[in-house]
């Protein structure tokens, strides 16, 4: 399938989401598939509403281009913040970088600052889009264009399910999409700052995303599995 046809295919999914599953609404992280899946929903299902998670521990590069997405395209970017009483109950008792320490600290610091609030931003909605591609990890590979999110309890719609990388690419270019500069930095996969570093070549896309755990264990609870 050409590049065209799959945008073809996104630009008519995200249609029939607007149109069905009304009130729907798009997970930005701000990476480079959600800037693609942006730049459509602005062009083809400008209903979808938008709205980001700011854990608090975001790097600067990704406030610079929320600002940018303000500017661009006009859209309304909700922004969702942790319940400030249990990240201050959080990090009271653990210390501030309390992820480093067991993989049970780092999920519960996953569940307050991500999980609760993506929660409230689903709430009321009937489905929800993400940017996820089968190609980003070996936890994704089985991924489907739309799932039924059980824990959300809505359907999970991901347009970019079959997308390569080389796709999202060429669609930011060809469009003169704006995107994250942390990606001109060796950062394929940006999430927050502690919890993301650079890759080398030759390293998986998402080595960089909680690079000192195990393989299997590098979702944050955004993504669980459908039951
Ligand atoms: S994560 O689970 O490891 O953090 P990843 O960064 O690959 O996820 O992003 C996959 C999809 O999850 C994104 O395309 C987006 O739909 C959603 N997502 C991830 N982080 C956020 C965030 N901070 N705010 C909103 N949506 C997010
Ligand atoms: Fe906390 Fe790191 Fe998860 Fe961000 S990615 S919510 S800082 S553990």
């Amino acid at each position: 399938m050409t590049l065209n046809d799959k945008i073809a295919q996104a630009a008519s999914l995200l249609k029939t989401i607007a149109s069905d599953y009304a009130p729907a609404t798009f997970a930005s992280s701000l990476g480079a598939e959600d800037m693609v899946l942006t730049d459509l929903i602005c062009k083809h299902a400008p209903d979808i509403s938008l709205f980001t998670l700011d854990t608090g521990r975001l790097p600067e590069e990704t406030y610079q281009l929320i600002q940018r997405v303000r500017e661009r395209y006009g859209l309304p970017l909700r922004v969702y913040f942790p319940q400030h009483e249990a990240v201050e109950e959080f990090v009271s008792s653990h210390g501030p970088n309390a992820f480093y320490e067991s993989v049970a600290l780092r999920k519960h610091c996953c569940h307050i600052r991500k999980i609760e609030p993506l929660r409230r931003a689903l709430a009321g909605h009937k489905a929800w889009v993400t940017g996820l591609r089968r190609e980003q990890s070996a936890t994704r590979k089985d991924a489907q264009v739309q799932e039924r999110d059980a824990d959300n309890r809505m359907q999970k719609f991901s347009p970019l399910i079959e997308w390569t990388e080389q796709d999202v690419w060429d669609y930011i270019r060809r469009f003169d999409v704006p995107y994250n500069t942390l990606h001109d930095k060796g950062y394929p996969s940006i999430g927050c700052a502690p919890c993301t570093r650079a890759i080398t070549a030759g390293e998986d896309v998402r080595a960089g995303r909680w690079w000192w755990e195990h393989e299997d264990l590098k979702e944050c609870g955004l993504h669980a599995k459908s039951h």
